[in-house]
């Protein structure tokens, strides 16, 4: 596979220039063609949005809206740079094909709850390419399937015993991840169920793990033992002794960096061992301390402060805080409070970990999206007002998923230097961005990021949008080593960035557009249809692999 040449680096294609248009663009050479949009069919028999709003019973059988994060898998005897399955994270819904006017859930009708509540979660299509080079989804395929916000996810690890056996409904399905047994890792960025406050609060805010080949029969499960916050996406770690890490940021402002370490170890000889690795194991939380060492720090209780009237020093990075008192007398009582049992344990609060990536080198990244909020700086979180974020950069001591201690630095500030002030600068070097969300080291050691600036947005420069220094959203492509930024792809109007995944060979590149706004996709696919988010499949026109 692409993997085996082993890390290179290198990367060639026509950086394109920022811009505003509703339109997505791509280098020279290079295609961007639309496959899967929200309202397209999933399940066999699916009736799909055509323009007419569609009943609950139907819509929970089509594509959701606000596709995220995304993981393609292979399928047993197929060629997998020709066809898979591919795992759509539905982080939101796009209610302009669902219903009339706006959501109001403390008004919301019992069926139009069920409609909004099926637009969130998890599709999982089997996709194709056909002999003219284009990939599509194969309509009626048995492994086509939707997970959504109506749907029953089982619970287990040390948090089941309170949050009950079961739970209806996944929901605010960001980012995503997969294990080395080929399964998919939704991860739920909320920790109430907005859309139908009457479902009871810790039932959301955990990673689900699913079996998209539908093998694994206990299969989709809540797994507490990942701890429940404002999950962004997942990564893991492998070993030589096939001992795993799963790192997993909260997207809060500020949020922690944690990692799971299960406590047995992948079997890549049975499928079927695996199935409940993610049960047992310890969570850690990261502490960046400035000498550029950092510890992870186990959240077990009875340990690191987490005991019975433990003292929560609330988020002080903002300002001073009220102390308050928190209660940790059961494992289940820190994996449910994590948030604050992280903050006990004297965790660092980041500017909103968005998605960690492991390179082929085992360094792992992590975005930081920004934190206007932020008065109080630390050595992994320099700036005050941090309007475009970072990514931070680490390594484990001896590169091993079960180390206690890793080396850290910041390997990049974002911002652009026409922003003239300290804080708003950043040190990219090449085409700049702001608010790094998706990040991906693919198999030759090449970084890409993605962007999702609030749009227009405000860029900390007074009569200066986001987009009037950055242009929309987009993809970059960034060194590793010389740190050089070139944009691949912008998105249009509205839009942000994200999911990105690719076949092995690195032929096709999938990638997501999240709620546009303006005519696109419609634009190009000869409809008059509302804007909707889509999965875009991008190749070269000559066949070879993206940027090779
Ligand atoms: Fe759903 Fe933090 O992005
Ligand atoms: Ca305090
Ligand atoms: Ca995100
Ligand atoms: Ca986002």
């Amino acid at each position: 596979g692409a993997g085996d040449a082993g890390p290179n680096y290198s990367i060639q294609f026509k950086p394109i220039a920022r811009n505003v248009l509703d339109q997505v663009t791509v280098p020279e050479g290079y295609t961007a063609e639309v496959m899967f949009s929200a309202g397209d069919a999933v399940v066999a028999g699916a009736v799909a949005y055509t323009g007419t709003f569609l009943t609950s019973a139907e819509t929970e059988k089509i594509a959701g809206g606000g596709h995220d994060g995304m993981k393609l898998f292979e399928l047993p005897g197929v060629d997998p740079n020709k066809g898979g399955l591919l795992a759509v994270n539905h982080e939101a819904a796009d209610f302009k094909i669902l219903m009339s006017g706006t959501y109001d859930a403390s008004t919301a009708t019992p069926e139009q709850k069920k409609i909004a509540l099926s637009a969130v979660g998890v599709s999982v299509i089997e996709i194709e390419r056909k002999n003219d080079g284009k990939w599509a989804v194969k309509a009626g395929s048995p492994y086509n399937k939707r997970y959504t916000g109506n749907t029953v996810y089982k619970v287990r690890g040390p948090a089941a015993s309170v949050v009950g056996e079961t739970v209806i409904g996944t929901l605010n399905n960001c980012s995503s991840g997969m294990t080395p047994w080929g399964t998919y890792l939704t991860c739920e960025e909320t920790r109430n169920n907005y859309l139908d406050p009457t479902q009871p609060d810790n039932g959301y805010g955990w990673v689900v793990e699913i079996d998209p080949r539908g093998e694994l029969a206990d299969l989709p499960v809540k797994r507490t033992a990942l701890g429940r916050f404002d999950h962004e996406n997942s990564a893991y770690l492998l070993g030589g002794d096939n001992s795993l890490a799963f790192y997993l940021g909260d997207d809060s402002t500020p949020g922690c960096i944690y990692k799971f370490v299960p406590s047995g170890k992948f079997d890549p000889q049975n499928r079927a061992a695996n199935a409940n690795l993610l049960d047992s194991g310890t969570l850690y939380v990261a502490k960046f301390n400035a000498d550029g060492t950092g510890q992870w720090l186990e959240l077990v209780q009875g340990k690191n402060g987490l005991v019975a009237g433990a003292t929560d020093p609330g988020d002080e990075t903002q300002g001073p805080k009220p102390d308050t008192t928190v209660n940790f007398n059961t494992q289940a009582d820190v994996l449910i409070n994590t948030q604050a049992a992280a903050r006990v344990a004297g965790a660092t609060l980041m500017d909103r970990p968005e998605w960690i990536t492991v390179a082929p080198d085992k360094s792992v990244y992590c975005t930081l999206s920004n934190n206007s909020g932020r008065a109080v700086t630390d050595k992994a979180n320099p700036r005050t007002k941090n309007m475009h974020g970072h990514i931070a950069k680490w390594r484990e001591t001896g590169d091993a998923p079960t180390a206690l201690t890793f080396t850290w630095e910041v390997f990049l500030l974002a911002g652009d230097p026409s922003l003239a002030s300290e804080s708003l600068t950043g040190n990219i070097n090449g085409d700049t961005f702001s608010s790094p969300d998706g990040i991906h080291v693919d198999p030759q050691g090449r970084l890409w990021v993605e962007t999702d600036m609030s749009l227009p947005g405000n860029s900390g420069v007074e009569g200066k949008n986001m987009t009037d220094v950055f242009g929309n959203n987009g993809l970059y492509n960034v060194d590793p080593t010389t740190k050089k930024s070139q944009r691949f792809l912008v998105g249009p109007t509205g839009c942000e960035i994200t999911g990105i995944t690719h076949t092995p060979d690195l032929r096709t590149f999938f990638v997501n557009i999240q709620h546009p706004t303006g005519t696109w996709p419609s634009s190009v696919q000869g409809n008059s249809l509302p804007p909707r988010s889509s999965t875009i499949v991008i190749r070269r026109t000559d066949g070879q692999p993206v940027g090779a």
